[in-house]
């Protein structure tokens, strides 16, 4: 048996939430590796809603190993909110069933006043972030100033760190002419919650190199999408993370070969949320109807997405950088009912035909797309449990993606619900 790691093969949004709940209830151990509060899945478990944020979706289910590696970047209070709100729906969380890995950096309250500030301070061109104070808590991360999880055991450590911490953004705040934050202040602040927090803390590269000799299967639990990943997305307009398959390992601690199957979460459009290029956008009733019957709003934020046609040539790809095995089609009954449908199969820069998305800012936001028109399908794909069920000419829309792309569908998905999935291939066998 393989391991498992689930990433987003666009911008985020791709419906990972019923894959990874499906898969977590066959795994044993689900990490998550990268992001934080950013990300939220929506899992729906006999007919219950359960709206995760930064919490694995394995806590969701009663034998199930949670750990929150080294990649992720942790907001104490809107953790205890989370974890106080899955309660209420009778989520079981103790320190047996949850791992927080004590090398994982904190989100403090300073984070979201800078990421709100910087927002501001680029004006009419802002990324658009969440506001939670992903990109500070990172910056803060790889400028070795940041506080970790095993800070908060050692105060007078922690109270130089906040120092040497404050010491820069006071100076960032006095230049946007905004008010001081005090170390003391946010000292006494993360020592309200410092010893829950403790309470749920480990060692967990050593939590999973015991769970993979005992054979355990682990599912690596991604968010967002690879167009966001810092390294290979559509920079600036990107998180402050990689979605990158590879991080699952150095997100988590554990060795590259024990990542296994590698499986692409990827929607049968296109959306996005926030700025940045989007080749395939479609600004238009198109575009709304994508949108209104795809019910494409933020899951944390509540913006409305963007949306257009599938860019092939975007998740070829992310498909080839980050060695994504299958992937993945989800909302495809979203589709039912158009009368033709477009797949972007390369772009035009400057008068030449190119097909891959070149790096420079300038470049992204003049692609023009190059189309593929394929013809819609009458009836419904919607609840399809088998490839019998399906229009044929969903079936070809289907077969075209996997030729386009270089990747197989290994499960299809037909509606939220969580038996409506025609599975190809059990990722959990490999590749
Ligand atoms: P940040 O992660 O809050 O810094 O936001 C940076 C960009 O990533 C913005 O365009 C956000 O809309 C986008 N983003 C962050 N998290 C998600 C997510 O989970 N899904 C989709 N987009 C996201």
């Amino acid at each position: 048996m393989a391991n498992v790691a689930v990433i987003g093969s666009q911008w985020g949004d791709e419906g990972k939430g019923k894959i990874v709940d499906w898969l977590s209830s066959r795994a044993d151990v689900v990490v998550r590796f990268q992001g934080g509060h950013n990300a939220g899945h929506t899992l729906v478990i006999d007919g219950k809603v359960y709206k995760l944020s930064l919490l694995p979706s394995g806590i969701v289910r009663r034998s199930k190993l949670s750990l929150i590696g080294n990649g992720v970047v942790v907001d104490p209070w809107a953790l205890f909110e989370e974890m106080e709100r899955l309660r209420g729906q009778g989520v079981e969380i103790t320190p047996e069933k949850l791992v927080i890995s004590e090398s994982a950096t904190l989100i403090l309250p300073i984070h979201q006043i800078l990421d709100a500030a910087m927002e501001t301070a680029r004006g009419s061109d802002p990324i658009g972030t969440t506001k939670r104070g992903i990109g500070p808590a990172y910056e803060d991360k790889v400028a070795r100033r940041g506080i970790r999880v095993c800070d908060l055991r050692d105060p007078d450590v922690l109270m130089e760190k906040l120092d040497n911490m404050m010491l820069h953004h006071n100076a960032l705040l006095k230049g946007l002419g905004m008010e001081q934050v005090s170390a003391a202040d946010m000292h006494g602040k993360l020592m309200e919650v410092a010893a829950e927090i403790l309470s749920y803390t480990g060692v967990v590269w050593r939590v999973l190199d015991e769970a993979r000799k005992a054979g355990k299967k682990i599912l690596f639990e991604g968010a967002q999408g690879m167009m966001l990943d810092v390294d290979h997305g559509t920079y600036p307009f990107v998180t402050s993370s990689n979605m990158h398959a590879a991080h699952a390992a150095t997100g988590s601690g554990m060795g590259p070969d024990a990542v296994g199957y590698i499986l692409g979460i990827t929607k049968a459009y296109t959306t996005r949320v926030g700025s940045g290029p989007f080749p395939s956008e479609l600004d238009n009733e198109i575009g709304q109807f994508l949108g209104e019957k795809g019910h494409e709003f933020g899951t944390v934020t509540g913006r409305k997405r963007r949306c257009g046609w599938f860019d092939a040539a975007l998740v070829r790809q992310t498909v080839t950088i980050s060695g994504i095995h299958g992937i993945a089609l989800t909302k495809i009954d979203v589709l039912d009912g158009l009368e033709e449908i477009k797949v972007c199969v390369g772009y035009e820069l400057d008068g030449e035909r190119i097909d891959y998305i070149p790096a420079g800012q300038g470049e992204q936001a003049r692609l023009v797309p190059v189309y593929e028109t394929m013809s819609g399908w009458p009836g419904t794909t919607y609840g399809a449990r088998s490839w019998a069920e399906l229009p044929a000419e969903a079936v070809k829309y289907v077969k075209r993606i996997e030729e386009l792309i270089g990747a197989p569908v290994t499960l299809l998905s037909t509606s939220p619900e969580r038996d409506d999935t025609i599975l190809m291939h059990d990722p959990f066998v490999g590749k």
